[in-house]
């Protein structure tokens, strides 16, 4: 972010304070700040009471072997008993869980007596299957319910699921499977996306050819398109979990067990295996949930527009609202279809009154206009959420007074997939909201603003964002690679978790998030890493060189723009040379990760010591000035650069 629009966006001085109905009786109040402060540990222990145990912990947390945490470390539970058949046992089974609005337009609820039947079944198919505690399941699934009923039956009998987005490629699906180990995976015929059905299943069968290990697909028919299926390995999900005992009793597992490993992209080529474990995971999933979103768990509908393919997902429309027995809408298809107000019309329907979605897709809102949700009724909405990518200032207030009818407080929460849960954010019961700032972090979780050498930089200035303390929901390694876990986040400053965000704290002290710090790119939401694209432009024959930079973008906030060098004996590659790069990064990699822009060039900007100069590569892509070209070893690539890109079509 440069410097320009910092300085203007600490100028933003409009302040939303919260409504009085709200704030009088909201959740979380100045007390519970207090009090989380005074003893953060004390106040995680207190909040472990929002989970049912088999066996109540005695211990909080164990930091003996830092930076690999322990919580609630003697304690038992069972994460599909916290989520379903609890809230059966205390009167609760009629309430909906899930409002499941399909594409088409097709829609089910479920309640959670359903949920609790069609988990245990789904558990015994897994059993059946051999599937044994600690065996790792993928799920390469729409958004369906039978992707949450996937999750919480893998949970339920303690196999850990790895959740693989719907729109990776077979690759990406692949490479996940192999480094997972798993041996069983849970899949659909395909869903609906932009009015269409998209197939799944040829890219899982794809997939396997590379994976010899895994036994069985089990396939949930959605699209009932023509689908495939491998005698003896691929069974339909109705058939097979159809047929099963209604009963199942959860055993308790210890809290530190593993729960799930969900890959997100870091700032080399190989996606990192996020593992978050049991007790820790639901405690603080469920209890930022509550609070943040000043959950009333009779009263409210909530809504997290997200794919559960993604940590959001897994954290907001899984795990925290299911432990919370809250009723959520989950939408299967895309915003526009079949028109643009479909959003709207979901709330409007279902009197939702929490949504939470990612800025692009408040963005793509005010582009398409403000008249459309103005023709639907949105006054259930009490509480409005941002997740994914800073929230600039203007979809921030367009956000509020479109969608909130100028009186939801909007809760702008910074986290990732490896925290697990919400860190930074407003109360929306007590905090007087800033346009663009993520404000103060949550109570009982110490985060700092740092700078080079590791020292807390003062009100106005800005650095590295680092959090000073174990928080129960964070990752507790890489799977299968403690080192790179603690080579990633604990050692670039002694003792500090270090995010690769930068931040910045105003005047009163709040914060500010300012983007990533290293090579990863936000783009919709979504994390992608430019060695990962770089990598996938490098495998295809014509490519000599490549270097990818994000270039910020009005919808999605950056963008992926690739500058390519061809190899000699491709020649000038042909007229469709762009056309086939974009699309073979999407098969290797998947469709979110196809650039915007691929400009082939003679040359790449490098150091003396041969270090990509990412920074001119972005100037040229976000159409700027040249900056400081005079590390360069040979200054004159970048006027070639450009000269030619003039010369480009
Ligand atoms: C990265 C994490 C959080 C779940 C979805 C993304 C960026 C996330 C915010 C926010 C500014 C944000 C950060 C972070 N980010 N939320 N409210 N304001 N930036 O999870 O894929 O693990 O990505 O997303 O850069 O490091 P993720």
């Amino acid at each position: 972010m440069s410097d320009e629009t910092l300085s203007n966006l600490l100028s933003e001085d409009r302040r939303f304070p919260p409504p009085a109905d709200l704030a009088s009786s909201a959740n979380v109040t100045q007390a519970t700040y207090d009090e989380a402060a005074a003893d953060p540990e004390a106040f995680w222990a207190k909040q472990a009471g929002i989970v049912t145990w088999g066996t109540e912990p005695t211990q909080t947390l164990d930091w003996s072997n830092a930076p690999f945490a322990k919580w609630f470390a003697d304690g038992t539970l069972n994460a599909a008993y916290n989520a379903c058949d609890r809230h059966v046992e205390a009167g609760n089974g009629d309430r909906v869980a899930f409002h499941f609005e399909g594409e088409p337009g097709d829609s089910r609820s479920i309640t959670y007596a359903e949920l609790t039947t069609e988990v245990k079944k789904a558990a015994n198919a897994l059993l059946e299957l051999g599937v044994k505690t600690g065996d790792r399941v993928a799920i390469y699934m729409p958004m369906i319910p039978e992707a949450a009923i996937a999750m919480l039956a893998c949970a339920r009998i303690g196999a850990p699921h790895t959740v693989v987005f719907g729109g990776f490629s077979a690759d990406a699906l692949a490479s996940r499977i192999t480094d997972c180990g798993c041996e069983v995976v849970i899949t659909a015929d395909g869903g609906y996306r932009k009015g269409k059905a998209s197939s799944l299943k040829p890219a899982v069968d794809q997939a396997l050819k590379q994976c010899p290990d895994v036994r069985n697909v089990l396939v949930v028919k959605r699209t009932g398109q023509d689908t495939e299926m491998t005698e003896g390995r691929d069974l339909w999900w109705a058939d097979f979990v159809g047929k099963q005992a209604q009963e199942h009793t959860p055993e308790n597992f210890p809290a530190e067990h593993p729960l799930y490993i969900m890959y997100t992209s870091g700032s080399t080529g190989k996606p990192k295996g996020i593992l978050h474990t049991t007790g820790g995971y639901l405690v603080g999933t469920a209890y930022t949930h509550w609070a943040t979103f000043d959950l009333k768990p009779d009263s409210d509908v909530f809504w997290t527009a997200a794919d559960i393919g993604w940590v959001t997902g897994h954290s907001y429309l899984v795990y925290g609202p299911l432990v919370n027995g809250t009723t959520s809408v989950m939408y299967e298809g895309t915003p526009e279809t079949p028109h643009q107000g479909r959003w709207w019309e979901i709330i409007q329907k279902y009197k939702v009154s929490i949504l939470y979605c990612a800025p692009t897709a408040i963005r793509t809102f005010m582009k398409w206009g403000s008249d459309i949700p103005a023709k639907f009724d949105l006054s259930s909405l009490r509480v409005l959420g941002s997740v994914g990518e800073p929230i600039n200032p203007e979809a921030y207030v367009w956000y509020r007074e479109n969608i909130g009818g100028d009186k939801t407080p909007v809760v702008d929460t910074w986290w990732q997939t490896e925290t697990g849960m919400h860190m930074i954010t407003p109360m929306p019961g007590v905090t007087s909201g800033k346009p663009g700032a993520a404000m103060t972090p949550f109570p009982g979780v110490s985060i700092d603003v740092v700078n080079d050498e590791g020292q807390p930089v003062g009100n106005g200035e800005g650095g590295y964002l680092v959090i000073t303390k174990p928080w129960p929901a964070m990752l507790r390694t890489l799977w299968g690679d403690d080192q790179r876990y603690v080579d990633t986040y604990w050692s670039r400053f002694q003792g500090l978790y270090f995010a690769g965000d930068g931040a910045k704290k105003d005047s009163d002290g709040d914060l500010w998030l300012l983007g990533r710090v290293d090579d990863v790119m936000n783009v919709s939401g979504h994390r992608m890493s430019t060695t990962e694209i770089e990598s996938a432009l490098v495998s295809h024959p014509k490519v000599a060189e490549s270097a990818v930079v994000g270039a910020t973008d009005d919808t999605t906030g950056q963008a992926i723009v690739a500058f390519v060098i061809l190899r000699s004996e491709a020649g000038d590659g042909g007229p469709d040379v762009v056309k086939e790069l974009r699309q073979h990064v999407s098969n290797e990699i998947g469709p979110i990760a196809r650039p915007r822009q691929i400009m082939i060039v003679e040359e790449l900007p490098k150091t003396r010591s041969g270090k990509i100069m990412r920074r001119l590569l972005r100037d040229i892509a976000e159409n700027r000035e040249l900056g400081d070209v005079t590390t360069l070893q040979d200054s004159t690539v970048m006027d070639l650069i450009k000269t030619n890109l003039t010369s480009a079509p």
